[in-house]
């Protein structure tokens, strides 16, 4: 064989190899908002529901035969998100590498990536894939744009754009939240930790305003990305009496980048700090609702709720949230969420005995026994009951259905209804009886029905339409008292 054969040969391998290991999108992986910009759909215009789970440091604390064991489980449950983080949450990003012993960046530089660390990402991303399963990307948690102790500031307005570029050209497709967990005007997170601790903003704290940062890392991912990319920013839950509030939207609702909104109702279900404004996790359809009323309609998000056996408010003295915390999402779902994110404490930290440091947040357990928790399998079934809706792009969250009071914490009654009457649905916590005004009801025979959120399971029921405020009482018979009231016309689909 001449020389420049065998020579062309191995470079014919090399490009082989290095194009089989870096991810490629399948053209029906990006997603999009629905023509109404209210909701996801997928590249095809079906209805997509965001059933996500967090997994927050899933690229940089788990193998991939533990990947394998977890996006199995995950699959089974109907989750199609996963929320992962790029350069790492956790320890430091210079000294803190993955199983593998590779470090994101080299030299903390973002625009000099760590070749072996993100073969490890493509393949974890392909891994999600196989089982129908997408990425929520974070490039990187929000403390390496705001100073922090352990990672001073790496990430700024000179090279946010080459690393943004570069994440959008290597994940294409992939949502993507710029930063998690840190508030874009505020200026190092230790100067506002101090001021929590002094019980709100005083005279020393001054806002910076880390703006630019961020649009220039999102300007560097739509530069990279082939497909329109859908971005947003993971606020923290906390603002300050007269900041803006924790929104992604009051921040950069001006902004063209800003695809889809989130919030984050945050662990704790009450206000821990006064006067320091926090979301109440007990009301996370309150963000919900704000967020939806914005004059330029985004798919809407709560991004960080309730997590399952995370104690409230983080602090071992109070009791953590279990399964009956987390199916309330549904009642975000019925105030316009385009879908949902689940968490348990363990799993988003992937916590491994022996290995990594608890987070401490919540009892410390294996990830491996977490992701049995209740609540997980139950998330599919939020899903289920707007999926299987007659055209579930047309919902409308709808709180003049209900009569009288709707109560307010995990006992607020929720109801949607489909804009061209032919459903409604309330959901509530609470066992008792409820009023609705059925009138948006469209014309024919209406099949009711008692849907279990827990289990998926359907109990119809008969009811003889008539006018006016209805009164309903859910079944008693559950062991628990989340109850989905459906209606539905059957005649005129
Ligand atoms: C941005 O960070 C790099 C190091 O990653 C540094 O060399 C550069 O001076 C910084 N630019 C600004 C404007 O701070
Ligand atoms: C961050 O804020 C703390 C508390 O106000 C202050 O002591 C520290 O110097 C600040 N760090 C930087 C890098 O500005
Ligand atoms: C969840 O915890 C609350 C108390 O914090 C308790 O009342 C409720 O029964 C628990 N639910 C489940 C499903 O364990
Ligand atoms: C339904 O109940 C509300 C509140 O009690 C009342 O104002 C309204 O008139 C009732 N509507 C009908 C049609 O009875």
């Amino acid at each position: 064989m001449p020389f420049f054969s065998r020579l062309s040969l191995s470079i014919l391998t090399l490009i082989f190899t290095t194009k089989a290991s870096s991810w490629q999108m399948p053209a029906e992986y990006p997603i999009q908002a629905s023509p109404n910009g209210r909701h996801f759909v997928t590249s095809t215009g079906e209805p997509f529901f965001w059933q996500a789970d967090t997994a927050w440091v899933m690229f940089h604390r788990l193998k991939l035969t533990e990947v394998q064991k977890y996006r199995d489980d995950r699959a089974a449950k109907g989750f199609n998100m996963l929320l992962a983080v790029a350069v790492n949450q956790f320890g430091k990003v210079d000294q803190d590498p993955n199983r593998a012993g590779d470090l994101p960046l080299l030299n903390r530089d973002p625009t000099k990536p760590n070749e072996p660390y993100w073969t490890h990402v493509d393949e974890v991303v392909q891994m999600a894939w196989e089982r129908g399963i997408r990425i929520a990307m974070f490039p990187s948690w929000g403390n390496y744009i705001h100073d922090n102790v352990d990672n001073p500031k790496s990430i700024n307005a000179s090279n946010a754009r080459a690393f943004g570029t570069w994440i959008g050209k290597r994940y294409p497709g992939l949502p993507k939240m710029l930063v998690a967990d840190t508030n874009p005007y505020w200026t190092n997170k230790s100067a506002v930790s101090n001021n929590y601790k002094l019980g709100g903003r005083h005279e020393t704290l001054r806002y910076t305003d880390y703006s630019a940062v961020y649009d220039e890392l999102a300007a560097g991912l739509i530069e990279g990305e082939e497909s329109k990319a859908m971005i947003t920013i993971h606020c923290t839950n906390q603002w300050f009496e007269g900041g803006t509030i924790a929104l992604a939207s009051a921040f950069f609702g001006d902004r063209k980048w800003l695809t889809f909104d989130t919030s984050q109702s945050g662990h704790a279900s009450y206000p821990p700090n006064p006067p320091i404004p926090w979301w109440n996790a007990a009301r996370g359809y309150e963000p919900v609702e704000l967020m939806y009323a914005s004059t330029n309609p985004r798919p809407v998000l709560d991004n960080g709720a309730k997590y399952e056996n995370r104690y409230d408010n983080s602090k071992p003295v109070n009791p953590y949230g279990n399964a009956s915390d987390v199916v309330l999402m549904l009642s975000e779902v019925f105030s316009g969420a385009a879908g949902l994110t689940y968490g348990a404490d363990n799993v988003m930290q992937f916590y491994i005995p022996d290995l990594f440091e608890p987070a401490n947040s919540g009892p410390a357990r294996s990830w491996a026994e977490d992701i049995h928790l209740p609540g997980s399998s139950q998330m599919q079934y939020i899903k289920k009951v707007i999926l299987n809706r007659p055209s579930p792009l047309d919902r409308v969250p709808d709180q003049s259905i209900i009569v009288g009071d709707s109560g307010t914490d995990a006992k607020h009654v929720t109801a949607i209804r489909d804009g061209n009457g032919r459903w409604l649905m309330v959901y509530t916590p609470t066992r008792k009886a409820f009023t609705i005004d059925t009138s948006s009801l469209g014309e024919g025979s209406v099949e009711s029905s008692w849907y279990d959120p827990l289990t998926g399971i359907c109990q119809v029921f008969e009811w003889q339409r008539r006018l006016g405020n209805v009164t309903f009482t859910p079944p008693l018979n559950g062991m628990h008292s989340d109850w989905v009231l459906v209606l539905e016309t059957k005649n005129n689909a």
